[in-house]
């Protein structure tokens, strides 16, 4: 069983949209959790088109509702490699965009939650929120491996190196970089890799189905199986499952670095 932590320093890069369509592909190798740690401005729910209110990990960490009330289940429709239809359960552990007492929040818990949760999954994914913060840190920090998730820009590469010089002080083991809106940017991979330090283990391009898709509250991979965005974050999860997939990029020879 693994725990991932899908991070970023920066904050708007597709965290969350790297979470909820990689728990969906996921769901082909194995029973998959997905948990919305952002407990101050969570949105992993509208993926999958829950609406606020629901039970959820703030009523958990606040000892107010019981773990098994806060997970949703979710029907993944997806195609095998034989084009086959299969249907697969997800869940979902959202958290809450009502504004109670944020403050009184023990992060620490989170670790007994996930504890709790181990169990039962393959696969736990865990939406941290951006930044520095303890609602980032802790999470981030609780996971066995991360990923961080990047956008062909320096800013965005700049602020991760700094989360992973928070996970090697730490202790935490960085998986590798997910670079996410790519737009065919040349030496984008190799400029990550040297600058953060990890491997670039995913390349999701830049496409307008997967806002669209987000506005319908269902994951791409979900709605729109075959389109090449989809087919970015099926490779991803192929080889966060252990299978050998090469990242090639590509592109307009656009230089990122001018
Ligand atoms: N590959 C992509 N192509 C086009 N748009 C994308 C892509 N990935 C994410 N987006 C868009 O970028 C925006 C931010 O995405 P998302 O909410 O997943 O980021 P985040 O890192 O979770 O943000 P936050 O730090 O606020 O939690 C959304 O409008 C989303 O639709
Ligand atoms: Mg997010």
């Amino acid at each position: 069983m693994a725990v991932l932590a899908i991070c970023s320093g920066k904050g708007g890069v597709g965290k969350t949209t790297v979470s909820a369509n990689l728990a969906v592909v996921l769901t082909l190798f194995g029973k998959v959790l997905v948990i919305d740690s952002d407990i101050a401005l969570p949105n992993l729910h509208t993926f999958f088109g829950l609406d606020d209110p629901f039970i959820s990990l703030l009523d958990v960490l606040k000892d107010e509702s019981y773990l098994k009330d806060a997970i949703y289940e979710i029907k993944v429709k997806l195609k095998d490699s034989e084009d086959r239809d299969i249907v697969r359960e997800l869940h979902v552990l959202p958290a809450s965009t009502s504004v109670k007492a944020l403050e009184e929040i023990d992060m620490e818990r989170f670790k007994d939650v996930l504890e709790k949760l181990k169990g039962g999954y393959d696969y736990i994914i865990v939406d941290v929120a951006a930044g520095l913060s303890k609602y980032a840190i802790i999470p981030m920090l609780s996971a066995d491996t991360s990923y961080l998730v990047v956008n062909p820009e320096k800013a965005s590469i700049l602020d991760s190196q700094k989360v992973r010089k928070i996970a090697d002080v730490s202790g935490v083991s960085v998986g590798g970089i997910i670079i996410n809106r790519y737009k065919g940017e040349k030496r984008m991979v190799e400029y990550a890799e040297n600058a953060i330090g990890a491997e670039v283990v995913g390349l999701i391009r830049e496409s307008k189905l997967v806002g669209k898709c987000w506005e319908e509250g269902v994951p791409v991979t979900m709605r729109q199986p075959y389109s090449k965005v989809s087919k970015d974050f099926f490779d991803l999860a192929r080889r966060l499952a252990g299978e050998e997939v090469v990242i090639r990029p590509y592109g307009k020879l656009k230089y990122f670095l001018g």
